[in-house]
């Protein structure tokens, strides 16, 4: 069957990656998407079990940094897009072992460069028609002051659009021209494949884009990230391992709404350029936790308040960034994005689905998803 477009999503198998696949398979049958992940512990193919039979999706277990598996795939597939989120994605590994994160964020990334460079440059058209979409974060650009506005504490949600938040906030924000400053190995491993791929841009004319996009929160997040690990640990009322005093404020995203921004700068962004992704929703942990604990004991009707003891203050994360706070005026200015969600919506919509999904929780926690896809999808 003759598709419209080809198009490689890298690390569809994870949390944000699948939202991105379902997106792109169902909306673009004219499409064929290849989900293309290498199945690290943070890859889980039931993300995808609504999907999976599509006529227009198919999966390729692969690793990005196979150079020669990737160069053969775009030719066989005749590739001309690409959007890249496969990364190691967790902030606590990254200080453990950073080497995975340089080989993979940094050295995969610049495999998947190479051979699309070869590639498309050996075609009679070349670059015409052609994008490689980074998908990045806002944590390259570092930590902005813990400083909140006089008398207004966070949760502080407005809309965009309103410009309210800006009233209060000042201009302390990461926009797209905030000078590159990493903390940790993630971040830095993050920056350096966001300056490879303007490289490739800047050196060989290549259709790149960059995107950074705040803190996603929603279904399929691996429950090793504050909001699906603390669902968890307050439905079996076990501990939950507040870094710090929780006052760090991060700003959230549902994650159907970076999907959708993706989909649109993917068609819609102009090359070369760079896009803020953010929804203006920024919290102290301590206080987001406190949400959570309500929202899940309303759900599950146990008394109000009854988890609270369940904060547990515990050592603060090495280089801890205080505050992310993304400014996506422009994202939304030029190409007309905003969030579809507002906070409360978005939360609620969150625990109702990881308590409903149980079975997906548990078959993570036991390590159950591991065997069997491993089993099904051996090299
Ligand atoms: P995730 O950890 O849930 O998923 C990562 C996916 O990449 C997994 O399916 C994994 O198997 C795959 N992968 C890892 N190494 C690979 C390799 N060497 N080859 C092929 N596949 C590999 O991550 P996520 O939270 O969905 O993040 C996706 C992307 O979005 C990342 O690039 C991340 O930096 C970026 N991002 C994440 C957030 C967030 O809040 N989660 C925010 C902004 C940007
Ligand atoms: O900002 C975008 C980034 O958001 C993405 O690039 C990363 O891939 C993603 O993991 C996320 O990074 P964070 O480090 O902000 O997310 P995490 O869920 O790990 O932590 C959120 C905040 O909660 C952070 O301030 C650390 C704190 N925390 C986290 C965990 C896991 C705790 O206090 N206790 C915990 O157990």
């Amino acid at each position: 069957m003759e598709f419209k477009r080809n198009i490689v999503i890298t690390g569809g198998a994870g949390f944000i990656g699948s939202h991105v696949v379902r997106l792109f398979v169902n909306k673009y049958p004219e499409y064929k998407i290849i989900n293309l992940d290498k199945l690290t512990y943070a890859g889980n193919l039931a993300n995808l079990k609504d999907i999976e039979n599509k006529p227009n999706y198919k999966f390729v277990k692969m690793d990005i940094c196979d150079f020669d598996a990737f160069y053969k795939l775009m030719q066989d597939e005749q590739i001309d897009g690409i959007i890249h989120l496969a990364a190691e994605s967790h902030v606590d590994r990254s200080i453990k072992d950073p080497f995975t994160f340089a080989r993979t964020n940094v050295m995969g990334t610049l495999s998947l460069l190479q051979a699309a460079k070869l590639y498309w440059e050996s075609l009679p058209e070349k670059y015409e028609g052609k994008r490689f979409y980074h998908i990045s974060t806002d944590e390259v650009y570092g930590a902005l002051e813990m400083t909140h506005p006089e008398g207004i504490e966070p949760p502080f949600t407005t809309t965009a659009s309103s410009g309210e938040h800006h009233e209060a906030y000042g201009e302390d924000f990461f926009l797209e021209t905030t000078k590159y400053n990493p903390h940790s190995p993630y971040s830095a491993s993050k920056a350096s494949s966001d300056h490879f791929v303007r490289a490739f841009h800047d050196t060989y004319g290549m259709p790149t884009i960059v995107t950074n996009c705040s803190n996603n929160y929603g279904p399929y997040q691996f429950p090793e990230k504050l909001i699906p690990l603390f669902i968890n640990n307050i439905r079996h009322r076990k501990p939950l391992p507040v870094y710090g005093k929780g006052e760090n404020v991060r700003d959230w995203l549902y994650v159907v709404d970076h999907a959708r921004a993706i989909d649109t700068i993917f068609h819609n962004g102009k090359v070369a350029e760079t896009y803020n992704i953010g929804g203006f929703n920024e919290w102290k942990n301590i206080d987001i936790i406190k949400v959570v604990i309500a929202t899940v004991d309303r759900l599950l009707g146990r008394p109000e308040g009854a988890d609270l003891d369940l904060i547990t203050y515990v050592t603060d994360r090495l280089g801890h960034d205080a505050r992310y706070a993304i400014d996506s005026r422009k994202l939304q200015a030029e190409l007309g994005w905003e969030p579809s969600l507002q906070f409360e919506e978005g939360i609620e919509k969150t625990v109702k689905w990881y308590l409903e999904n149980e079975a997906w929780m548990d078959n993570i926690t036991s390590g159950e998803y591991e065997k069997y896809y491993n089993e099904m999808y051996k090299n």
